[in-house]
């Protein structure tokens, strides 16, 4: 794909008062869209969903994360693992729904098994009908693909690409800034959750969420009970913004 040019941004990227929003191709082309796919949620640490959703050893959970295919997986140790969804025999999709696994995940298609680590640890008849092993299937080289990750508040990152610091480092000012607070928060308590599903493009669902400019006039009720007087917003110029409440 040839690449596109992507926009001048000087306007964008400057202190809040006199910044303009991004510029109409970066919310609806799908040429800018993928190159943010790389750029920004592949190459940096992205939250993709929280350990309370895996609580129990065995526990897998497959997503689709902007065309990945991966699995979320909680070992015996309790330790997350997240890998690709896909086989490495042929590229089957192992898990297609949220289980518990007391064994192996096992590929549906020809019956290749790996443990919860992902090490490949079974290849059935591989080696014809009577032998489950074949000098040219190393399994030590056929786990599945892990992908970089790691849970903070309970929240799980992954970096696609492997590129992106260390996630304490990059993520050293948030960290900082929520270092009183020591146990996971769910305010609808532990087992707490919602979903949105948006059509919208995922940058115009993040910038709403940020400002509280609009609470009176589209949430009047919520403004009774979290009057626009007790929002204030988060900003730390490069690394992360937000909005809080009192
Ligand atoms: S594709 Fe998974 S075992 Fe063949
Ligand atoms: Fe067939």
């Amino acid at each position: 794909m040839s690449s596109i040019p992507l926009s001048n941004l000087d306007s964008v990227l400057t202190s809040t008062d006199k910044a303009k929003g991004l510029p109409n191709q970066h919310y609806i082309s799908e040429a800018v869209f993928e190159e943010e796919k790389e750029a920004i949620l592949f190459d940096n640490w992205s939250a993709i969903g929280t350990g309370k959703d895996i609580p129990n050893p065995g526990d897998v959970k497959p997503m689709n994360f902007v065309g990945m295919p991966i699995i979320l997986v909680r070992d015996s140790s309790g330790d997350i693992n997240v890998f690709q969804n896909t086989c490495r025999h042929r590229g089957m999709i192992l898990i297609d729904e949220p289980t518990n696994i007391s064994g192996v995940i096992r590929c549906p298609y020809h019956s290749w098994c790996y443990d919860l680590k992902g090490e490949l640890c079974a290849t059935p008849m591989v080696g014809g009908t009577d032998t489950n092993s074949h000098e040219s299937i190393n399994h030590q080289e056929l786990g599945l693909f892990e992908i970089r990750s790691t849970v903070w508040q309970d929240i799980i990152f992954v970096n696609i690409s492997g590129k992106a610091p260390e996630f304490n480092d990059y993520a050293s000012k948030v960290i900082e800034r929520w270092s009183e607070f020591k146990e996971p928060l769910y305010h609808g308590g532990k087992n707490s959750s919602f979903s949105l599903t948006l059509e919208t493009n995922w940058k115009l669902a993040v910038e709403n969420y940020c400002e509280s400019y609009h609470l009176p006039w589209v949430h009047p009720e919520l403004n009774v009970t979290s009057s626009i007087e007790d929002h204030y917003h988060i900003e730390e110029m490069g690394c992360f913004s937000g909005q809080g409440s009192h």
